[in-house]
């Protein structure tokens, strides 16, 4: 680290292709500490799912971790459980198609199979009620050969649809908070990429064009 790293607070640049090195190593710094805290903001979210049950049985909030507490004391591994508990956490910012939401969180830190699990689990959660709305219930019957369809039928038969029980013995959020650190606190696939000591002088136009986004 130079002393100009020290020095150096804020970026200055206005734009991207007049920034430097130093001004990105500042910004990698601040934004690995923000990723490593990506855990403690997920579970703030999960909290807003509290109180509108929306006309279920539960609110969403009981619902996921009740998904959880079913697939725990099946005896599904860590990161099954840690799916299970956010699987809908995206419901009350995309509720018409949240499961994107749960898998982009998770994509970095699971099993690819998983992700597809719960990218999927609305569609195979619709076998339950599709029919109810004139849909085929049996939609997710196209996935039948994909490697991930077992365990995402599994996922919905046995602990998502089944989790709308205001009796069940859930467990409390404190019960899953080791498993997601855990899993949340995984280096993300594929590593986080490093400004380079020697990329102060003469920027290429093509150089980094893909890194830059973020
Ligand atoms: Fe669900």
């Amino acid at each position: 680290m130079s002393t100009s790293d020290l020095a150096l607070t804020q970026a200055r640049f206005a734009r991207f292709d007049q920034s430097t090195a130093e001004e990105w190593r500042l910004i990698d710094r601040h934004f690995r500490a923000y990723q490593s805290d990506a855990c403690r903001r997920v579970l703030a979210h999960l909290e807003r799912l509290k109180g509108d049950t929306h006309g279920y049985p539960v609110d969403r909030y009981e619902h996921c971790l009740q998904t959880a507490t079913r697939a725990l004391r099946d005896g599904a591994d860590e990161e099954t459980v840690v799916c299970a508990l956010l699987h809908d956490i995206g419901d009350d910012l995309a509720p018409a198609n949240h499961a994107e939401i749960a898998a982009a969180i998770l994509e970095p830190f699971v099993d690819p199979l998983n992700v597809w699990m719960i990218r999927h689990h609305e569609l195979f959660q619709g076998y339950h009620y599709r029919h109810f709305f004139g849909q085929d219930r049996h939609a997710r019957e196209a996935y039948r050969d994909h490697p991930a369809y077992a365990r995402t039928v599994r996922f919905c038969d046995d602990w998502d649809q089944t989790s709308f029980d205001p009796d069940y013995d859930t467990l409390p959020l404190d019960a899953f908070l080791p498993m997601i650190e855990n899993v949340m606190g995984r280096e993300p696939f594929g590593g986080l990429p490093s400004v380079v000591e020697d990329s102060d002088s003469s920027p290429e136009p093509q150089a980094n064009a893909q890194e830059a986004s973020r």
